[in-house]
């Protein structure tokens, strides 16, 4: 059968980022009929509704991703208390223009990382806002929030909390179940 295919990013455009290091663990965490890309956010434009229709090639390339991805896992940094103008940026490009949102049909997993003490809840709320809009499926369990993230990953990038590494791996179990799910129906509903 055909793997799964996960398209996975960043909130964050800074290099020692915390929720990078998730996302890598993330690509460890697989379960054997999935995969993970990871996709940098850095150079997306600024979204002006008046150039919608003509999108620059990081554009294309960023909608071309998450249209070819059957789940996207999105990692969130907490900008005061919400989510990074990075990542809502990204979002909102890829929405557009009306009706082609990318996301459409694609089922979502969140997680985030901050160096306080509630690891993100307040942005990782504030992205599933988003997604209600763009009647996205997001995934409600588990939650993934690293708080103190500084003291869990080391000097190398890497996420060592044995703790949270299962919590990553039991959310990408769930994501690949639901988008085998989703693509269950899809075929049916063609076959029908
Ligand atoms: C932060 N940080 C932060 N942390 C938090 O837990 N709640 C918050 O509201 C904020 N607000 C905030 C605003 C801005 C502008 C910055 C730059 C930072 C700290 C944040 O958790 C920390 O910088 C993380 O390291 C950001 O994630 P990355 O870049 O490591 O992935």
């Amino acid at each position: 059968m055909k793997k799964v295919s996960i398209l996975g990013f960043a909130g964050s455009l800074r290099k020692g980022s915390y929720n990078r290091a998730i996302l890598r663990a993330a690509t460890e965490l697989l379960p054997a009929n999935a995969t993970l890309d990871i996709y940098d956010l850095e150079g997306l434009p600024l979204f002006n509704q008046d150039l919608e229709g003509q999108p620059t090639q990081k554009v294309r390339e960023f909608k071309a991703k998450i249209k070819a991805a059957d789940a996207i896992l999105i990692a969130t940094p907490e900008y005061n208390y919400s989510i990074p103008g990075v990542l809502k940026n990204a979002i909102d490009v890829a929405s557009r223009p009306y009706p082609e949102n990318a996301f459409a049909g694609k089922p979502v997993a969140i997680m985030g990382a901050s160096i306080g003490m509630l690891g993100s809840a307040r942005a990782q709320y504030h992205l599933r806002q988003s997604f209600i809009f763009l009647d996205v499926q997001t995934l409600n369990s588990p939650e993934v929030m690293v708080a103190h993230a500084g003291e869990k990953v080391g000097a190398d990038g890497r996420y060592n909390d044995p703790k949270g590494r299962e919590l990553i791996a039991e959310l990408i179990g769930n994501l690949v179940e639901l988008a085998l799910k989703m693509r269950g129906e899809k075929e049916a509903a063609k076959a029908a």
